[in-house]
């Protein structure tokens, strides 16, 4: 099968870019990812961001447990400066899987120690921590929940391929939508959220819009009907009003947003052994569902709806807005551009450095939409020991504030002071996007009900056995 990257230098991989009709700086001195840069008003020491990276890895009850802590031990000692503290479900039905951290009464000591974890792992080896920030990303899994499904709108592509687990009925137009007075109370869920995260130190909450969870979702919910449906002004009245009460009742809480600007339509898998290479699912135009997106052409985005949404997300008083795109179930190739397949997945329909390249292009148009706030790029894992270089390309010449590291700290949670202290990656310790880590996540047969997620191949030590277990009971 194909294998995309092959690059020896910095050369090849802008000359790839050039085949493939694009443009793509890289950057030998990366002196800008160094370089502090302001959010809401607070300074983070550098450049280099921690994704958010679920582990599959609390309690039933929604608290961290053993791995999270070591997880964000490592994340905190790393030398980024800003830690994007994963998906936490605002509340119990609303997790996307059994071991999901939950934000309630009985988790808050759990989730302080967390934070407290990841600043003394910081300050251990980086010295001071005065200028970390540390999130964390507040969720609602809407159609994803794994309970069952809580749908805002009825998408023709996406309704088919999810089955609720509670009735083991296939998701269909007859299946109910959570009313405006659900969405509601959503609102409140997310208020009482933020103000736990801030009682507890976090210095900022994402309130989680992307991978067509129930925010994203509701960014493309034309067909929607009511105060919460059809034209944007109502799409975004849930966001709205979340950001105007966290403002008034939790001030002084920075509020971030992980945002999809382009989702695309599902992809399955057609063929076989090497060649079940993605395709996308049949589909009706132009597509009512699909936000960021261009009805007529499911690959090309139009931006005409993000761009206004960052805008107005910046009047209301947003400070740091995370670009992504894709859905983690439907097409993982858009969401995290690699070079294997997830177990879950298909060979990619694309060269995955076309996968780069948009998240580049579409964070590059937000950022230049609102100049005043700072825009985290993500997707860069793919570009292996040249990543840092894109990055530091991307944040001199302004098209983003921040780049996102999201499997390559798996593999390699201290690249941002190896960065820093070698100039470059410790080459043994760079995710090559082999997907284990979505193959752990995509793992159910647990007691758990769900298997804990990392880098078996080079965090070997801890998650070799437990990737051995799958393969035993797969
Ligand atoms: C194991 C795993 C867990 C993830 N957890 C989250 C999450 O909690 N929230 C989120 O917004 N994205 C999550 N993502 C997506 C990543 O943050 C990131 O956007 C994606 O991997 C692409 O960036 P990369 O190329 O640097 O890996 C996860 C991805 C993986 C592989
Ligand atoms: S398992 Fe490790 S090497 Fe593979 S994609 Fe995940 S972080 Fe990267």
């Amino acid at each position: 099968m194909a294998r995309y990257f092959k690059y020896k230098s910095t050369a090849d991989v802008m000359a790839d870019a050039q085949s493939l009709g694009h443009e793509l700086a890289l950057a030998d001195d990366l002196s800008p990812l160094f370089r502090p840069v302001t959010i809401g008003g607070r300074k983070a020491g550098n450049r280099l961001l921690v994704q958010p990276m679920e582990g599959c890895d609390g309690t039933l009850d929604g608290r961290p447990d053993e791995l999270t802590f070591r997880r964000y031990q490592r994340f905190g000692g790393g030398g980024a400066k800003v830690i994007w503290g994963e998906a936490t479900a605002i509340c119990d039905e609303v997790r996307a899987n059994t071991r999901q951290l939950l934000m309630a009464e009985h988790t808050l000591t759990g989730l302080e120690q967390m934070r407290r974890v990841t600043r003394a792992a910081h300050r251990a080896e980086c010295g001071d921590d005065g200028d970390l920030l540390v999130g964390l990303q507040l969720t609602h899994s809407g159609r994803y929940s794994v309970r069952k499904p809580l749908l805002a709108m009825h998408d023709p592509l996406l309704d088919p391929l999810i089955v609720d687990k509670s009735t083991g009925r296939r998701v269909d137009a007859s299946y109910s939508l959570l009313s405006d007075d659900d969405l509601k109370r959503i609102e409140d869920q997310f208020v009482v959220a933020a103000r736990r995260a801030a009682h507890l130190g976090y210095d900022f909450i994402d309130l989680k819009q992307c991978h067509r969870y129930l925010l994203s979702e509701l960014l493309a919910a034309k067909n929607r009907p009511g105060e919460y449906g059809g034209c944007l002004e109502n799409r975004t009245r849930l966001i709205r009003n979340v950001i105007g009460r966290i403002r008034s009742e939790v001030p002084g809480l920075l509020i971030a947003t992980r945002m999809n600007c382009y989702d695309g339509i599902p992809y399955r898998g057609v063929g076989e052994g090497e060649n079940f290479i993605g395709q996308p699912c049949p589909h009706e135009l132009p597509l009512v569902a699909a936000f960021g997106t261009n009805p007529h052409d499911h690959r090309e985005e139009d931006l005409t709806e993000p761009l206004q949404v960052a805008r107005d997300l910046r009047d209301w008083g947003v400070s740091l807005i995370n670009v992504t795109l894709g859905n983690p179930y439907g097409n993982p190739h858009v969401i995290r551009p690699a070079e294997f397949p997830p177990i879950d997945g298909y060979y990619p329909p694309e060269h995955p450095l076309l996968g780069v390249l948009r998240h580049f292009r579409v964070a590059r148009q937000i950022q230049a939409a609102v100049p005043e706030i700072p825009i985290v790029g993500s997707g860069y894992s793919w570009l292996q020991d040249f990543a840092p270089q894109a990055a530091a390309a991307n944040i001199a010449a302004g098209h983003v504030a921040l780049a996102g590291f999201g499997r390559a700290t798996l593999s390699h949670p201290d690249f941002a002071r190896t960065l820093q202290t070698e100039g470059r990656l410790n080459r043994k310790q760079v995710c090559r996007t082999f997907s284990y880590c979505t193959g752990l996540m995509r793992a159910k047969d647990h007691p758990l009900g769900q298997f804990p997620t990392g880098c078996p191949p080079f965090d070997k030590e801890v998650y070799g056995p437990i990737w051995k277990e799958v393969e035993q009971r797969t």
